[in-house]
């Protein structure tokens, strides 16, 4: 079978996760798979395609939907995309979905309290957060619009890893976007 291109988008707040699970899936669909697959995180982007970005509502809208572009191009030349943002307007991340096309659009919801996000707090910006020393955090002075229509919701909090990783495969095979 020729290789379908779609795009698999992680959503979520900072910590749940949405990295770890787009490397995983990188890694699955790429070196176990030998699918053509490109992966588009936030903080690489950030540092090239968004480069100058901020965090207000219309800098991430504009990183949402040059992330959203670039997934479109590879999507229609077969690729899988892999996208991990933030990306915490549902309007911009449904315009994306649209744009792409709904039938190769998967959005991922990668879900866990704020208080395990505060608790785990990985890269120590939610203790800056909390004290006022960063402005416009996600989930502490910033909204997080929780996607409506999510395709696959993962619980970073409750599920192993390999959970997630088995849950998102079942979803693009159920699909038919993988075999
Ligand atoms: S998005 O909102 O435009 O989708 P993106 O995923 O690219 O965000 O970048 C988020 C990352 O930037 C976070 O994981 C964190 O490391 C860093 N960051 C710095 N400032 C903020 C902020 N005010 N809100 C959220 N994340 C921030």
């Amino acid at each position: 079978m020729q290789q379908k291109g779609f795009t698999l988008w992680f959503t979520g707040m900072s910590g749940a996760g949405k990295t770890t699970l787009a490397q995983r899936l990188y890694e699955e669909l790429k070196h176990k798979r030998g699918l053509k697959v490109e992966l588009l995180d936030g903080d690489v982007v950030r540092t090239n395609l968004s480069k100058g970005l901020g965090f207000s509502k219309e800098d991430r809208d504009t990183n949402i939907r040059r992330i959203g572009f670039v997934c479109n191009l590879l999507t229609r030349n077969d690729v899988i995309a892999i996208a991990s943002a933030i990306s915490p307007y549902e309007e911009v991340r449904e315009e994306v979905r649209q744009m792409i096309g709904p039938d190769k659009f998967v959005l991922v919801y990668v879900k866990a309290p704020l208080e395990v996000l505060i608790e785990r707090d990985v890269k120590g910006l939610y203790k800056k957060a909390l004290a006022g020393e960063i402005k416009n955090f996600t989930g502490i002075s910033d909204p997080y619009e929780e996607p409506q229509n999510p395709d696959v919701v993962v619980h970073s909090d409750k599920e192993e890893v390999e959970e997630s990783v088995a849950k998102i495969l079942a979803h693009l095979k159920e699909r038919g976007l993988i075999e």
